[in-house]
């Protein structure tokens, strides 16, 4: 059976530090992995929109010398027909090697995996999971401390719907020493299910707040996250709860020097632009990462070794 990416703890803790050495050797000597792909097929099937992690994983397939085919928007593909995702999955199993599926449904990359026979990516499933962000997140900690322990992170926004806050925070509870600091609104906190598996069952220490200000100063790393509108339910919350938190250069003052500020992105209100010239601000390096990481988990699940 072909090896999948449908959650992060699929990966061992030592096959993610080895994907990481990849990903940095990758950085370093690109020439070298130019062809690695070639002839190899990557399918991007994305029934939910997406800017980074689409292009990213086609990017990534680009640079390794392979090809790229799928679709950006489901309307586009045989669903608008009634197709099940079973049957569309099946179908692109038999043109591409690998493929990368992006669904609103949570779980939906987990039913597909049944229906072919080529490894499969989770690129997001509704407010489940992301775990290939979270690779990226990952080696952007990685490459900005040096090191995946020993800190103190804060996740600010949306902990409720934000897919990849769950797997990053189920990624980081296997690093030794992380202490976690949990900043959202009342309605949007950490599901309970999140909270048990990655921190409770593991007697893994949390803090939870609504008030950013306050906590800023004790962090190594400031992890923000968009509010996810297409997950309410009604409007009004969503307007209610939209710019709850809004990071200025004034609400930095009080931070550490060495604070890492991480955003999967996209942004809206969260992150003012004028955050982005301080050094400390690593979203648009962290956009860099993704492709990088992207590609070394290509090589990985097709075997290819360089
Ligand atoms: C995230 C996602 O899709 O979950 N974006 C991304 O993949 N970089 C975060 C978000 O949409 O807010």
């Amino acid at each position: 059976m072909a090896r999948n990416l449908l959650d992060i703890v699929d990966l061992s803790v030592e096959e993610i530090d080895q994907l990481i050495a990849v990903a940095e050797d990758i950085i370093e000597h690109p020439a070298k992995y130019q062809d690695a792909c070639a002839h190899k097929q990557l399918a991007t099937l994305f029934f939910e929109p997406s800017t980074r992690t689409r292009l990213s994983f086609e990017s990534a397939m680009l640079g390794l010398g392979g090809s790229v085919l799928g679709f950006s928007e489901a309307n586009s593909s045989s669903t608008a027909k009634g197709e099940t995702v079973g049957d569309t999955v099946h179908t692109v199993g038999c043109y591409a090697d690998i493929i990368a599926m992006r669904h609103p449904k949570e779980g939906a990359p987990f039913a597909a995996a049944q229906f072919c026979d080529v490894p499969i990516i989770n690129a997001g499933d509704g407010g489940h999971n992301h775990p290939t962000q979270t690779l990226t997140d990952l080696l952007t900690i990685h490459r900005e401390k040096g090191r995946l322990d020993n800190f103190t992170i804060g996740f600010c926004g949306d902990l409720k719907f934000g897919r990849t806050v769950h797997s990053l925070v189920n990624a980081l509870s296997r690093y030794e020493n992380i202490n976690f600091v949990l900043i959202s609104p009342e309605e949007l906190k950490l599901p309970r299910y999140v909270k048990e598996e990655a921190l409770k069952s593991k007697g893994i220490p949390y803090s939870q707040t609504t008030d950013l200000e306050s906590v800023i100063p004790q962090l190594d790393i400031l992890y923000m996250t968009r509010v996810q509108k297409e997950r309410f339910f009604n409007e009004e919350d969503y307007l209610r709860l939209k710019d709850s938190y809004i990071l200025t250069p004034e609400k930095l003052v009080n931070a550490k020097a060495d604070l890492s500020i991480l955003h999967p992105l996209p942004r809206v209100n969260e992150i003012a632009v004028a955050v982005d010239k301080d050094p400390r601000a690593a979203y648009w390096r962290q956009v860099k990462n993704g492709k990088f990481i992207r590609m070394a988990l290509i090589l990985k699940l097709l075997g290819i070794e360089v």
